[in-house]
């Protein structure tokens, strides 16, 4: 029997981090590193996959063992999310998924959410089971909190929707932002992070100060309002100021990190408009708002500050059928 491919991009975090966790607005774009799945029906009763890429070769379970057993990274996100598919939509045999990937192995720009919801187009075809991109939403963060219990679901909505977008947990606002161009320089810090870690410092900071804690994320979802008008209006230096801003805010949130701060401001004093670190933070990315004219030298300032800079198209196309 055939099978469905459907392909999901990466995505880059621009404004609007940790805040969101709390129903606060950000800002998102969609990366041109896209991960490719291949779901078929295999006629009996398992669940077979295989992921090169992501480390995971001939992995098998049987339908009743489904996410009963912690599964290996490379296959949390899928298991988990076919165990909830078949809870609503029995079926009486298996099937085999392969991914093929495109992320550089450095840096993912978030292959979890991308895996997941090119899973989740192709499985929902695969059964010819029609879901609008809400519902593909729903049941791809339902699987997301299954596995890490903590998450907005920003990534999941920037897999499914694409280009930029302005987001509202859980997807009560997904807002396109009209744009053709994105100048940003994106550095690694080399350093990998790891979300829910990141996530819970914060939540632990909350518990000890929420006024203080919930004022920042109030000024935070002030600036990402801001630029999203900036952004539209192409006001880039303006957003470079709001980027600027919502840095110095996760530097008192604690996420930003020695590495990060130093990237940031040898992205700025090489010319750039504006630096912040984009995600979690402790490490992964920073992004830089650039014009044309100093691109270059922002990109070998990152570079001499230790970081490695990632060649990706911004504003990429979301979920589709390949
Ligand atoms: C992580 O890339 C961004 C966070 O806001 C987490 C989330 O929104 O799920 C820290």
């Amino acid at each position: 029997m055939s099978g469905v491919t459907a392909s999901a991009p990466g995505k880059l975090m621009l404004l609007g981090e940790h805040a969101v966790v709390y129903g606060h607005p950000c800002l998102v774009t969609a990366v041109n590193q896209r991960i490719h799945v291949t779901v078929e029906k295999n006629g009996k009763d398992v669940f077979y996959m295989e992921a090169p890429d992501l480390g995971l070769n001939a992995y098998s379970k049987t339908i009743e063992n489904l996410a009963i057993k912690a599964p290996p990274p490379a296959v949390r996100f899928v298991e988990h999310l076919y165990k909830r598919f078949l809870q609503r939509w029995p079926q009486r045999e298996g099937i085999i998924v392969k991914t093929k990937s495109e992320f550089s192995s450095a840096f993912g720009f978030g292959s979890s959410s991308a895996v997941s919801v090119a899973f989740a187009k192709a499985l929902t075809s695969l059964y010819e089971i029609n879901l609008n991109n809400d519902e593909l939403f729903e049941l791809c963060y339902q699987a997301v909190l299954d596995v890490q219990g903590v998450g907005s679901g920003f990534d999941i909505a920037s897999a499914i929707w694409g280009g930029t977008i302005y987001y509202v947990p859980p997807a009560q606002v997904v807002r396109r932002v009209a744009i053709e161009e994105l100048p940003l320089v994106v550095g690694y810090t080399g350093i990998k992070a790891d979300t829910p870690t990141l996530i819970r410092m914060v939540q632990s900071l909350h518990a000890d100060e929420p006024e203080m804690v919930e004022g920042w994320f109030t000024q935070i979802a002030g600036l990402v309002n801001k630029a999203e008008k900036a952004m539209g209006e192409k006001r880039w230096d303006e957003l470079g100021k709001l980027m600027m801003k919502n840095q110095s805010v996760l530097r008192e949130l604690q996420v930003s990190s020695v590495e990060l701060n130093r990237l940031n401001r040898a992205a700025v004093k090489a010319g750039a408009y504006g630096a912040k670190l984009s995600g979690a933070g402790g490490g992964d990315c920073m992004i830089a708002v650039v014009q044309t004219e100093v691109r270059a030298k922002v990109e070998k300032a990152i570079e001499i500050a230790g970081g490695e800079v990632m060649k990706v198209e911004l504003n990429a196309e979301g979920a589709r059928y390949e």
